[in-house]
This record gives structure tokens, sequence and C-alpha cells, in this order.
């Protein structure tokens, strides 16, 4: 399919790619610096539009996230209504950390180089206003596996569902049009995970490997696999979404493999409540064995406004 039309900024919705960068800065703290990333960040739908035309089969895409301390003195609007940096999840055995992180850039396309470029040239305008936190390449493997084996991101909404699961509405009206982010990145001990056997991994995900079949819930009070306490539901008990675009990382040379997590929600409190179930458990002390064979070691939130929203932040 060839695009006429360049994917617009800040799209959540686009379409899972086979290559991705994940880019979280610091911004120096010098009005000077904040007055060159505020344009830099407006302007990204020209930057986009630098690259994107270059291959429009390629799917680009670059969505700009902003972190709860520096969303006043970048924006200068109201605060959406739930950012606050990432709290961390202590749980008896695993913690979900709190690193630090001022902008997110995921920028994905189906060409290493096409995001290699972006990247490039963001960083170019940027100059000495940020410094790089974390840069992390994320690649497919496979029918969309992650480096545990299993397929990865089947139960993410769909059609109408995503938007409702994924945009900001009329609760917070001056943030509508906008999606709150978590990342996080996990590193794999791939060889404690291949020690299990597959019936063992399989209860673990709450999938089967080869198939992807879903399995049934454990009984309550028992041990619940990663799917099981992922699944949200509010006071109503409606079931509570959020999309999920994780990619592999790493390299087998470097001994260092994972899972870059990310997920856009309408509520952040979703994610949150996730995590809390998996680190705490469910009942607590009953942890997501997940995190037996994956450790974070970031986790940043972001709140990613509308593309008008982004646009306007420099009246030039
Ligand atoms: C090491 C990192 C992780 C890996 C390898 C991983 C892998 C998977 C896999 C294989 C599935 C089953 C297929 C699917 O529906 O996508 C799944 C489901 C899911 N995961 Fe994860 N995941 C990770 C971390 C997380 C985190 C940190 C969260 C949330 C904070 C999360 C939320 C979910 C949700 C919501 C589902 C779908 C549950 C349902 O069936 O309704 N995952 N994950």
């Amino acid at each position: 399919m060839t695009s006429r039309v360049p994917i617009e900024p800040q799209p959540v919705d686009a379409p899972l790619t086979r290559s991705a960068t994940f880019l979280v800065l610091a911004v120096k703290d010098d009005p000077k610096a904040i007055d060159t990333v505020r344009s830099t960040i407006a302007g990204i739908d020209d930057l986009s539009k630098n690259v994107s035309i270059r291959d429009l089969n390629a799917s680009f895409a670059c969505t700009v996230g902003i972190g709860s301390n520096i969303w006043d003195r970048l924006t200068g609007l109201p605060r959406p209504a739930e950012l606050h940096p990432f709290r961390e999840v202590k749980g008896k055995v695993h913690t979900a950390i709190s690193t630090p992180g001022d902008l997110l850039f995921h920028i994905r396309s189906e060409r290493r180089d096409i995001c290699f470029e972006f990247e490039k040239q963001l960083l170019d305008l940027l100059g000495d206003t940020v410094t790089v936190v974390d840069d992390t390449v994320g690649f497919r493997y496979f029918d969309v596996r992650d480096l545990l084996g299993f397929v990865d991101g089947t139960a993410n909404p769909v059609g109408q569902a995503l938007p409702e699961a994924t945009t900001v509405g009329d609760e917070d009206a001056p943030s509508s049009g906008g999606s709150y982010i978590l990342v996080q990145k996990y590193l794999h001990d791939l060889k404690g995970w291949k020690s299990q056997s597959t019936e063992q991994q399989e209860a673990i995900i709450g999938r089967t490997k080869l198939d992807n079949v879903e399995l049934d819930d454990a009984e309550e009070g028992q041990q619940q696999s990663h799917k099981t306490l992922n699944t949200i539901e509010d006071e109503n008990g409606d079931e509570q979404d959020v999309l999920r675009d994780n990619m592999p990382f790493g390299s087998p040379g470097s001994g260092e493999v994972g899972t870059y997590f990310i997920g856009y929600t309408r509520r952040l409190w979703v994610i949150e409540k996730m995590l809390e179930r998996m680190f705490i458990g469910n009942p607590p002390g009953l942890h997501d064995r997940i995190l037996d064979y994956s450790t974070p070691v970031t986790g940043v939130t972001f709140f990613a406004p509308s593309a008008s929203t982004l646009a306007s932040l420099d009246p030039d």
C-alpha cells in the first residue's frame, strides 16, 4: 500500500512496525534551552515530513511525550489531570523503579534507516539543550514475538475501542486528544527462562507458546498468569484496556536482551494498577512470575498532547 500523505504526528494508533527507537531525553535547566526544545517539538510535523517523504511505504511515525517535571515550564498549559512522575512499586521480591526523563520520542518505521535519520535530524536541532538518558533500538522478532518467545500484543484494543482506551476526552477538556505513556525497559534472564518447561512458561504468560491461544484463569487466590493479572476492571466491572507497542531489543553478543514496554492510555491509573498487580501480586505476595526472568531498569511516565496542542506551543 502506498500512502499519499505522511502519517500525522502524535499518532497513537500508528501501525506496529519492524523497527522503533525509544529515545528518552533530559532537558537542561536553562530558559534558552527550554525555548529551543519548545520550538523543536512544536515543529515536529515538519521534521517528520523531512524524513517520512523519503519512503511513504515505510510507515514512519513519531510520538512526543512530555514528562511531569518539565510540563509546566515547557508548555505553560494546564497539567493533564493524572500526570505525575512514575511512582515506584515495591513488591516483596521485585521493584518497578522510577527513573528520570523529560521527553520521550517514540519513533517508528518499517525501516531502521528512517528511524535513524529522524533521530539524527532531531538531535541536531536540539543540540546541547538536552542529554540522552536512554536510547533503545527495538526490532520485530518473527511473528511479533518477545524474546521470551511469546506473541506479544494480541489483546490490544482495535477499532473504536482503541481511541476509547488511549485518548483523553471531555473528562479533562484541556488535555483532550492526548494520551498518557508509561515506559519500562526490561532486561531478560533468558538462561533462567529457558530452564522452565514450555508448560511452565505458558502458565506464567497465560497463553500457549506456539499457537498463542488464551489459557483459562487460575482459581481466585491462586498464582495468576501475566494475562490475568493485567486484566483490570473499573468499579462497574468494565474491563479497562491499554495499548501496548512493546519491542524486543539488544544483541546476543552484548549479553543484554530485553523487552521495551510502552503503554498508551487514557487513564494512567489503569497501567499503574497493572504494575501493582504484577509487582505486589494478586493476592499480595503472589507476584507476576514474568518478573523472575525480567527486570525493569527504567520507569518513566509522560503525556503526549494532541498534534494540534503540540503545534500550538510555538506561536511562530
Ligand atoms: C517483560 C515485559 C513484558 C513482556 C515480555 C510481556 C509479554 C506479554 C505477553 C506475551 C502477553 C500475551 C499476549 C498479549 O495479549 O499481548 C501480554 C499480555 C499483556 N500484558 Fe504484558 N508483557 C510485559 C510487561 C507488561 C507490563 C509492564 C504491563 C503493564 C503495566 C503489561 C500489560 C499487559 C496486558 C494488559 C496484557 C493483555 C492482558 C489481556 O489478555 O487482557 N505487560 N504481555
